[in-house]
């Protein structure tokens, strides 16, 4: 695996690569676990090149937010995407990705779904990660991308990039990977004391439970949503929200119409974690 910081570099030898096969990119702000690296997993039969980016973006943390204190395990990220075969670690300085400052930098901003859920809280969150993940296809100019399905609000930002930008990629998603208990697997786990990692599972298990319950054709979403926050507030989280939406736009749903989407945010401790359930019906 070669590792490069530079866009010059970048840019030669995926040119090199593309023009005898296809290039995917697998975004990362490192930090990796098993969730990113079935990014990897998913991009390796696809693609002749898997380029992997580590760059933990400051332009989508708002003010008092983690940016300072996100993990960062470099040797260790580039030791693990070489174990799963990955041909080109990209992992830039922030001078780089924002060479005037943050504040001068041109940002992608795509509107409706940027504004939603995770939107109204960190209000300037989707813009830094549009921005970003813009920047990084320019630079890698790859065929396909990778994104993990945890962050499906995430997800369905880039799709709308992509797709308003006329952007030559194929966005893929990519199922969450849970630990054992189901707890989805994020780099904020890290954050959790021991007394709250066992309070964890509780969001994967009340999601669980409120999907079963729409797949049965319950369609009282204000009801079941409230009950949600409530048995979360009640197991230790302070609830950001619990939402039922169509899963293809994340707009509320309209009963027996259309695939569903569960979504939640919480805090507990210093994390703030996010999960999600899809339910088809
Ligand atoms: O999901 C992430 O790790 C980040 O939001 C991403 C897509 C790499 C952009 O910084």
């Amino acid at each position: 695996m070669i590792t490069i910081d530079a866009i010059q570099g970048l840019r030669a030898q995926v040119d090199a690569w593309r023009r005898g096969g296809n290039v995917a990119l697998v975004p990362t702000m490192g930090n990796l676990h098993d969730g990113h690296l079935a990014l990897v997993q998913a991009a390796r039969p696809l693609a002749d090149r898997v380029v992997a980016s580590v760059f933990v973006n400051p332009l989508q943390f708002g003010a008092g937010e983690d940016f300072d204190s996100y993990p960062r395990t470099p040797e260790r990220d580039a030791e693990l995407l070489e174990s799963q075969g990955a041909d080109l670690l990209f992992a830039p300085a922030v001078e780089l990705m924002y060479p005037k400052s943050c504040e001068e930098q041109t940002r992608v901003e795509v509107p409706g779904v940027s504004t939603l859920l995770c939107g109204v809280t960190r209000p300037q969150h989707f813009v830094g990660v549009a921005t970003v993940v813009c920047k990084l296809f320019n630079m890698v100019q790859p065929d396909l991308a990778f994104f993990g399905k945890k962050d499906f609000q995430q997800l369905m930002v880039i799709r709308q990039m992509v797709d308003d930008l006329a952007m030559p990629i194929r966005v893929i998603g990519v199922d969450t990977r849970r630990e054992p208990d189901g707890l989805a697997m994020s780099s904020r786990n890290a954050y959790l004391t021991p007394e709250q990692r066992t309070i964890a599972p509780i969001l994967y298990r009340v999601l669980t439970g409120l999907a079963e319950i729409l797949r049965s054709g319950s369609s009282d979403y204000a009801g079941l949503q409230s009950q949600a926050v409530r048995e979360l507030n009640e197991s230790g989280f302070c609830t950001d929200y619990v939402a039922i939406r169509r899963a293809a736009d994340l707009l509320e749903p309209v009963p027996d119409e259309g695939e569903l989407v569960v979504l939640a945010a919480v805090h507990l401790g210093q994390a703030r974690l996010i999960d999600n359930i899809e339910v088809s019906r």
